[in-house]
């Protein structure tokens, strides 16, 4: 949600700015810009055009001054004033020499915008942002520096903020600083670079470091000196992680999604890899928890957003199932205003692709005040909620750029499975045999979702043929729940079709009046224990005159009946199968986007990380 990417003491800075903002597209794409300290001025440009934003702004970048080493960019996910030129960062104060870039919301902006006015300032966007641009032009006019400016600017918001600054009057310095949004630092030789996520700076330099919240950075050609906003000095964490430059690029597929969706397999598979001991126990080697504190647990909370809440879903029924320990499900956002009743018996666990989505990192910090034990699944480390937690698990999914999520969901889905049998392992509810058998079978997957993959065409053909269709309805019962509701947001992300998951026994209880000839139902009708009630809840809507797809198990004659078409899949174990029965549904959700001609990558009006509440 908003990527800045900032650098000083490189000759060619204009082209890394234009390149990180294109890899940081998928935080935010209505509009864009860039500011460079070029000698004694700021020269700055902005696009608003939709997705092109960065495209057009490549374009009139074109022109920079190349005398400039020094400048930051930035992708605007609009929060505060419509997609506009205007409204688009970087955003200066009255003089014209201090600009900057903010991912996050500055909460108190309408008061400090009043205050500002009366004092004389002239607030030309309606961005909750500018009025910080002013706040440090106001406090340099008081005889601060830069660095100095911002501190003391910092001290009088309210709110969330990653924020870079740069002033004509000292051009070779960045002052960046954070609170609950992510920044990242990048130092070389003879430059420092900023971004808010890692994929912005992989192949600029190994050297990263992380900011953490209420601190401040001051970055000048080949150095990077940080401390927190009441001024002590902080080493900074170095971050190491293994994702290689080719994994941020498309790699010869025509987009990300195709590409990622093709990674999960290896997602997967890397996910599971050396977990399980030649002993037969599991070991979750970046959990910090003993197997004591394991025990102790009584209560599992699970929070999430968007997949990832699909992801937590599917948790539930696997810590119930195998670990016997009551495990409940909030979306983020809710979690932590409705008073939950938590304490250290229970094991509050936030499960966050980027592991900066805001609402769970708040959530999770809700948690652990509330004296819950804190455990992080994500797939980025480093990020806030790893560091915030008491144990991380890692997803080894790799960096995943397209805003909808595929092979991450995978992989947290699997890494939670372990979580799972990790509980089940201490409390003895689970043999180590039935363990060893939920391995194997944990094993075949990648196998399964490469099987998949290869029937692609098929998929196509079924969304090919129901390419004028305008409502979807996704059933699935028990654990095809969840996938039904994965499916139904894959399709609207990206397709922008009504769509809607429902759990199949509740469709009479309402929805079922929106059925008509002409709604398409998708069912998630692979192997389960509730086919028999399931078929007849497709029975009920295909008398209605609906169209059925149904995603059912090779050689499932009953579903073939059923279905006007059927997506097969080979069958997994009934609490795994939704990580092989998700795949034909976001290879039809990413086919019907295509033929509806939309962008899969950037689907409109959303981000990849949302860091705003
Ligand atoms: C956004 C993205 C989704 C993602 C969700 C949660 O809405 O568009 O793809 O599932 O955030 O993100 P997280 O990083 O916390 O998993």
């Amino acid at each position: 949600m908003c990527g800045i990417i900032g650098a000083t003491g490189l000759d060619d800075v204009v082209d890394l700015l234009v390149e990180g903002l294109e890899r940081l597209e998928y935080r935010g794409y209505d509009s864009a810009g860039l500011v460079l300290t070029a000698p004694g001025e700021l020269w700055r440009v902005r696009a608003a055009d939709g997705t092109r934003s960065v495209a057009a702004l490549r374009g009139l970048a074109a022109s920079a001054p190349r005398a400039a080493t020094t400048g930051v960019g930035h992708t605007r996910w609009a929060t505060h004033g419509h997609p506009s030129v205007e409204n688009a960062h970087p955003l200066f104060d009255c003089t014209g020499r201090v600009a900057v870039v903010h991912n996050g919301i500055i909460e108190n902006h309408t008061e400090i915008g009043e205050r500002l006015e009366a004092a004389g300032h002239t607030i030309t966007s309606a961005t909750d942002t500018e009025v910080l641009a002013h706040l440090v032009e106001e406090q340099m006019a008081g005889g601060l520096s830069l660095t100095e400016a911002v501190r003391v600017t910092l001290t009088m918001v309210e709110g969330s903020f990653s924020i870079a600054v740069v002033s004509a009057d000292e051009p070779e310095l960045l002052v960046a600083a954070r609170r609950n949004t992510p920044l990242i630092l990048g130092l070389t030789d003879g430059a420092a670079l900023l971004a808010s996520d890692i994929p912005a700076l992989l192949g600029k330099t190994d050297r990263l470091f992380v900011l953490d919240d209420d601190q401040l950075a001051e970055l000048r050609p080949g150095s990077v000196r940080v401390t927190t906003l009441a001024g002590a000095e902080v080493e900074p964490p170095a971050l190491s992680i293994d994702w290689d430059l080719a994994a941020a690029q498309k790699g010869g597929y025509e987009d990300f999604m195709s590409k990622e969706i093709r990674e999960q397999p290896r997602a997967v598979a890397d996910t599971l890899l050396d977990r399980h001991r030649p002993d037969g126990s599991l070991t979750l080697d970046e959990a910090r928890l003993s197997d004591d504190d394991l025990r102790r647990i009584n209560k599992v909370y699970i929070v999430a957003c968007g997949s990832s809440y699909h992801a937590a879903l599917l948790a539930k029924y696997a810590i119930e199932h195998w670990a016997r320990v009551a495990a409940e499900v909030d979306i983020a956002s809710e979690f932590r205003y409705r008073d939950p009743v938590l304490d250290a018996t229970t094991l509050a666990v936030g499960v966050s692709q980027s592991g900066e989505s805001l609402d769970t990192a708040l959530a999770l910090r809700e948690a652990r005040q509330r004296g819950a034990r804190v455990l992080a699944v994500t797939n980025v480390v480093d990020s806030s909620i790893a560091r915030d937690a008491d144990a991380v698990l890692y997803t080894r999914a790799g960096p995943e750029i397209c805003v909808a999520a595929t092979k991450t969901l995978l992989a947290q889905i699997v890494a939670l499975e372990l979580l799972a049998l990790t509980l089940a392992q201490v409390r003895g509810t689970l043999s180590a045999d039935e363990i060893d058998q939920i391995m194997e079978s944990l094993h075949r997957l990648p196998g399964m979702i490469e099987e998949v993959l290869k029937r692609e065409k098929e998929v196509d053909e079924v969304a090919q043929a129901l390419v004028a269709a305008r409502d979807f309805f996704y059933l699935g019962r028990n654990v095809g729940f969840p996938v039904a509701l994965e499916g139904a947001l894959k399709l609207k992300e990206l397709s922008y079709l009504h769509a809607e998951g429902y759990p199949a026994g509740e469709l009479k209880h309402g929805p079922i009046a929106l059925i008509e000839p002409g709604t398409v139902v998708v069912g998630v009708a692979t192997r389960n224990p509730l086919w028999d009630k399931f078929q007849s809840n497709i029975a009920e809507v295909k008398s209605r005159g609906a169209t059925i797809v149904l995603v059912a198990n090779d050689g499932d004659e009953r579903a073939e009946a059923l279905a006007d078409h059927v997506l097969w899949v080979p069958a997994a174990d009934q609490l795994l199968a939704p990580v092989v029965d998700i795949v034909p549904l976001q290879l039809f959700a990413y086919r019907l986007a295509r033929l509806h001609g939309h962008d899969v990558d950037r689907p409109r009006n959303l981000a990849k990380t949302v860091t705003v509440e």
